[in-house]
């Protein structure tokens, strides 16, 4: 197996404008990221993930980017960047920006130009139509169609919000321009990035007609225009002409990548890096359909999504294994959503302790999102008018446009927007949790008042506490080469079959290297479980524990939401 930093790499991911505000204009910025380095360094993650500053009308904030050279001023200035690229650097943390490349802004000039002028070279930069009425009606994934019309009565195409016009990668020239933004990047002192949204950029332009799947006479974007046979050749350019060029690190966001093309997206030769799997965070919605639309999950079936993904990355590469980004509701309502509330106050920090150790000791690079290590949950919105995320409006009417109630349209904003990652980060109980003196962007989360990071540094038993923990075992410890590079097996399924009936709620895996074994167990449920008969629970009883999420480490019997690592002796 062969060594790299990103490997061995703790991923932290920063949502810019939640992080901190340092300025006092009611939005985070990047001097407010330079000045949580300490607390960053302290929590022990050895590399940032910074979702997009570049220039921004915020539509999709900030996934919709005007200039891809320059700063949002309301987050800083390009020195600023700099300056926060240096600091990082220099305390050990190496940092990776967002690259949205799939679509710019409207307000891209490059856009603005193509719109003003039919004649001009950004013209082919986008995707423009005279007549759509015989080409595939698609439905975007933020809602209504893909094609938007403009004032000279074309159409250009969009995969997401109008507001993020998608480019054209057929066009020679604008690939050449993307991969000289990129390369300048590197230049100051990137080291590498989350490549968003890239499985779109191959299209099919003769945009044939499709079948409708939903009563708005659309079909899902996703059926069509996600990994086009062809896209494997741009991708291969890119990074020839980028990042292949030195040792960076590429995670790309890439749903439905084909087992059968595992090798080629991160194989040894492969395109990136490590890609996120998307088969166990989105397991309570239907893909392509509107959230309203109910999805029931087991816990079995998480189990075999989690542990399908780590057989398929072993035979190929590397995973980068996460529970929450800035598109996802918290994990804990997600994973336990079924639980009264009374359950969820009791157990919610043994919860948050649980889901961390089953996600953190897989094979792969763990990836962190800001507020997941306080046990964040959660906010509830009483409105839509308080919901920021264009997404979930976009859901809400679409759920409206149905057949839903305008409760059970809610609800599902409520179960899943992507506002609940978005609120600020907690970081003391002085007002806005010492987020920012001034009103915040978007509303302060109205359920966890008792999560900041002032608080659980104090407190031994915090979820904060726990993640240090966690960190320094897989980092800093006798135990560091076999949590990063040890092989991964499931007790209960080996690697391909079942060798012992086992309690659904139980996960179990090992992680081994050498002559060193490693235990992870975690239970899922409120209900007490027995170990299967494989352990042998005379070793246990006199193996040593390293981390638990019970004072008293698990033995033969797992408590409820239990976690607990052992190291077995052979
Ligand atoms: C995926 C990003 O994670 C999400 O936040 C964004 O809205 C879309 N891509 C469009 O860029």
């Amino acid at each position: 197996m062969e060594r790299k930093w990103w490997k061995e790499a703790v991923f932290y991911q920063i949502y810019p404008q939640s992080f901190y505000d340092a300025n006092g204009d009611g939005i985070g910025d990047l001097q407010g990221i330079m000045e949580k380095i300490p607390y960053l360094k302290e929590l022990g993650i050895t590399a940032l993930w910074i979702c997009p500053f570049y220039c921004s009308p915020l539509v999709d904030n900030g996934y919709d980017i005007s200039d891809y050279y320059a700063v949002n001023s309301e987050f800083g200035s390009i020195e600023d960047a700099r300056e926060l690229l240096k600091c990082a650097n220099e305390n050990g943390i190496r940092v990776i920006l967002d690259l949205v490349i799939n679509h710019t802004s409207d307000q891209h000039p490059w856009f603005q130009e193509a719109c003003a002028d039919k004649e001009s070279k950004y013209r082919d930069y986008y995707i423009f139509r005279e007549d759509v009425s015989r080409l595939s009606q698609l439905r975007s994934n933020f809602g209504g169609s893909t094609w938007t019309q403009i004032r000279d009565g074309s159409w250009y195409f969009h995969t997401f919000a109008k507001e993020q016009p998608d480019l054209n990668w057929e066009n020679k020239v604008l690939r050449k321009e993307l991969y000289t933004m990129i390369n300048w990047w590197l230049r100051q002192g990137v080291s590498g990035f989350r490549l968003d949204a890239i499985t779109y950029i191959q299209k099919d332009m003769s945009f044939p007609p499709v079948e409708p799947d939903g009563p708005d006479g659309l079909c899902d974007v996703m059926k069509h225009c996600l990994n086009v046979p062809g896209i494997e050749e741009k991708l291969l350019e890119m990074r020839r002409e980028t990042y292949g060029r030195g040792d960076f690190v590429t995670v790309a966001e890439a749903p439905g990548v084909p087992a059968e093309k595992l090798e080629a997206y991160i194989g040894e030769n492969g395109f990136f890096s490590m890609i996120f799997d998307f088969s166990y965070t989105d397991i309570d919605i239907w893909i392509g359909e509107a959230w309203a639309k109910p999805k029931k999950w087991s816990v079995e079936e998480f189990k075999e999504n989690l542990f399908r993904n780590q057989r398929l990355v072993r035979e190929t590469g590397w995973a980068a294994n996460y529970l929450e980004n800035h598109d996802q509701p918290r994990s804990i309502n997600k994973y336990f959503a079924g639980v009264e509330k009374e359950q969820m106050e009791k157990y919610a920090d043994t919860m948050a302790k649980a889901l961390g150790t089953l996600f953190f000791f897989l094979r792969g690079t763990p990836f962190i999102y800001q507020g997941e290590e306080l046990g964040m949950r959660n906010t509830v919105f009483s409105t839509m008018e308080e919901v920021n995320d264009v997404n979930s409006r976009g859901q809400y009417e679409r759920a409206l446009l149905e057949g839903y109630t305008e409760e059970e349209a809610f609800e599902a904003v409520n179960r899943r927007s992507r506002d609940h990652a978005r609120c600020p980060m907690q970081w003391n109980d002085n007002v806005n949790f010492g987020f920012s003196t001034e009103k915040p962007w978007i509303a302060c989360n109205r359920i966890c008042s008792k999560q900041t990071v002032e608080r659980e540094s104090q407190d031994k038993q915090s979820v904060l506490s726990y993640y240090k923990k966690m960190i320094r075992l897989r980092n800093h410890s006798p135990y560091a080469e076999t949590f990063v590079y040890g092989d991964l097996i499931e007790v209960v399924y080996g690697n391909y079959e079942l060798l012992a009936p086992c309690d659904e709620a139980l996960f179990l895996y090992t992680r081994t290297l050498g002559h060193e074994k490693l235990l992870i167990i975690c239970n899922f449920t409120d209900k007490q479980a027995a170990l299967p008969e494989c352990i042998d629970i005379a070793a246990l009883e006199q193996a040593q524990i390293l981390i638990s999420n019970y004072e008293e480490g698990a033995r033969s019997v797992i408590r409820p939401y239990e976690a607990v690592v052992y190291k077995l002796d052979f």
